[in-house]
C-alpha cells in the first residue's frame, strides 16, 4: 500500500447555513451544538482522529470563530484552572486538540453548498484520498463509523460512502444510490441521486455524513452546474467520478442522529445522556418520573 493510499486528512464543511435551526443557529454554527456536554464538531473530529487522521480541516463560513477557538490554546483558562487545582478539568479542556492533531482553517466566501465547501479544501488536499465528515450526523459505533470507512478503504482503494436504509418517505432528504452487492456490506455503485422523490429513489440506501474519497471528486465537483436548491451539490460530483472511478458504499455497523434537525438531536441528547457514565442512571430515573 503505499504511503498516497493512506487516509491521513479529514474535511469539516461547517459554513452551511443551519435554517433548520434557527434561532440557534443565527449566531454560531450549528456543529457547535453540543449534545450532553460536547458540541458536535468535537464528537466528529473525536471520530477522525479513532480513524488515525491527524490533519484537521474546517471549511469555515460566516459565524466562523466558535470553532477555531474550540480548537485553539484557552490561555486564561487553562490558567484559571491549574491556579485552582483542577487538574482533571485541565486534562479535559488538553483533550480537545492533542499534540499531534493539526487544525487547519479554510473560508467558504459563499455558501454555495457542500460539494463547493469540499472543493473549498483542494488546495489543502492537493492529491490523496480524504474523509468528510458532516458533524451535523452524529455517529455512535464501535468501532467509530469512519475507522471502519478506513479499513474497508485500505482493502478496497477506492471512495467509499456510509449508507444506511432509510424510510421511503424519506428519501427526498438524502443523496441515493444503487449498485451490485459485492459483500455484504459493500456495494459498488452505479447510481446516486440527491434526494430523489420516493417514487424516483433507485433503492431506499441513504448517504449518512461520512465519505472517504479519492482526490478525483474535485474536478468532477469543479464540472458541475449548481444542482437541487441552487447549490453545488458533492452528490453530483460523486455521479461524475464512479463513471470514471469505483465507488463504494458502505453499510455501516452503528447508528446515526440528524442532529442538522431538532428531532434529531432531541434524540441524540436523550440517549446519548442515558449512556453517560455519570449522567446516565440520574437522568434514566428523571425520564421514568416524567413518563409516569
Ligand atoms: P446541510 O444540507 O445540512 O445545510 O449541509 P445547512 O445549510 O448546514 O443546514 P439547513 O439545511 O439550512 O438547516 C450539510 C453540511 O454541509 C455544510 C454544512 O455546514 C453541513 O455540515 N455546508 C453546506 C457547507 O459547509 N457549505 C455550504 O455551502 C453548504
Amino acid at each position: 500500500l503505499g504511503k498516497r493510499m493512506l487516509v491521513k486528512k479529514a474535511i469539516f464543511p461547517v459554513a452551511g447555513l443551519g435554517t433548520r435551526f434557527l434561532p440557534a443557529t443565527k449566531a454560531q454554527p450549528k456543529e457547535m451544538l453540543p449534545v450532553v456536554d460536547k458540541p458536535l464538531i468535537q464528537y466528529a473530529v473525536e471520530e477522525a482522529y479513532a480513524a488515525g487522521i491527524r490533519q484537521m480541516i474546517f471549511v469555515n463560513g460566516r459565524n466562523k470563530r466558535a470553532i477555531p477557538d474550540h480548537f485553539d490554546t484557552a490561555y486564561e483558562l487553562e490558567a484559571e484552572l491549574e491556579a485552582a487545582g483542577k487538574k482533571e478539568l485541565l486534562d479535559l479542556v488538553h483533550s480537545i486538540k492533542p499534540d499531534d492533531m493539526e487544525c487547519i482553517y479554510i473560508r467558504q466566501p459563499k455558501a454555495l453548498g457542500l460539494g463547493h465547501a469540499v472543493l473549498c479544501a483542494q488546495c489543502v488536499v492537493v492529491n490523496e484520498p480524504f474523509a468528510v465528515l458532516l458533524a451535523d450526523d452524529l455517529m455512535v459505533g464501535e468501532p467509530p463509523i469512519l475507522r471502519q470507512m478506513v479499513e474497508q478503504f485500505e482493502e478496497w482503494h477506492a471512495s467509499i460512502l456510509a449508507v444506511q436504509e432509510v424510510p421511503a418517505e424519506h428519501t427526498k432528504r438524502y443523496g441515493i444510490v444503487a449498485g451490485t452487492a459485492v459483500n455484504d456490506r459493500m456495494m459498488d455503485l452505479t447510481h446516486i441521486v440527491e434526494k430523489p422523490a420516493p417514487e424516483n429513489a433507485p433503492s431506499r440506501l441513504g448517504v449518512a455524513g461520512r465519505y472517504i474519497l479519492t482526490p478525483g471528486v474535485f474536478r468532477e465537483i469543479a464540472q458541475q452546474p449548481r444542482g437541487v436548491g441552487g447549490e453545488i451539490q458533492l452528490t453530483d460530483g460523486i455521479a461524475s467520478l464512479l463513471r470514471r472511478e469505483k465507488v463504494f458504499a458502505y453499510r455501516y455497523e452503528g447508528r446515526r442522529f440528524d442532529c442538522g434537525s431538532k428531532e434529531g438531536f432531541l434524540e441524540a441528547n436523550v440517549e446519548l445522556a442515558l449512556a453517560h457514565p455519570e449522567l446516565g442512571a440520574e437522568f434514566r430515573r428523571f425520564l421514568q418520573k416524567l413518563a409516569l
